[in-house]
């Protein structure tokens, strides 16, 4: 089966096992979109109010400004796969609940391993925390990161602030659109060192 009948299969079979409690309020589940075959995956924290009534990721501000900053560094949406810790709108955008992000971490892991990008990108601390548990998004943000961690594709990890948060924020948004800059400059990198382990 190829990438993006895999990851719809996925989708279809999360939909209805997934047994997260935002089901209960969110209009429908967000699953991720883009290239199934896509060297980056971008993670954000969970759909927003333009998310919930389009059932497609970064469709609101935030995600107008990431394609900004893809434009930037001559990537497109199409050439990315985007996709959420939590698949269901929060209440009234508030932040995901721990057992919130547990109840969807399988769907996200099975995306990751069927996608097994080059590099994985969290947007914001509810995705970085995810995986590294115990950093603060303030110190490791814009660093690429080397863990194995079992059952990720990748060992590489990149932390950027949240778009949503860096939106209205001068100094933060600088800092976002510096260390989004780097990412081309990072996958040069990763890809040298895969080929290295070939
Ligand atoms: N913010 C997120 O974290 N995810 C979305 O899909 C939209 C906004």
């Amino acid at each position: 089966m190829e990438k993006g009948q895999l990851l719809d299969s996925i989708n279809k079979k999360w939909f209805t096992e997934c047994k997260c409690q935002l089901k209960k309020t969110a209009t429908r589940p967000v699953p991720g979109a883009g290239n199934p075959s896509a060297e980056i995956v971008f993670i954000g924290e969970a759909p927003g109010k333009s998310e919930d009534e389009q059932g497609i990721p970064f469709v609101g501000a935030a995600g107008k400004f990431l394609n900004e900053m893809l434009g930037a560094i001559g990537m497109k949406r199409e050439d990315i796969y985007i996709t959420n810790v939590v698949k269901y709108r929060p209440p009234n955008n508030r932040d995901p609940l721990p057992e919130e992000i547990t109840a969807c971490a399988d769907w996200l892991h099975e995306e990751l391993a069927c996608i097994a990008p080059k590099l994985i990108v969290f947007l914001g601390r509810h995705a970085m925390n995810h995986f590294f548990l115990t950093e603060k998004i303030s110190i490791i943000h814009g660093k690429l990161l080397k863990k194995k961690i079992t059952g990720m594709p990748t060992p590489y990890f990149l932390a950027l602030y949240h778009p949503a948060a860096a939106l209205y924020n001068g100094s933060m948004r600088e800092t976002l659109l510096d260390d989004f800059k780097k990412i081309p400059r990072f996958l040069e990198k990763i890809k040298g060192e895969f080929k290295n382990d070939i």
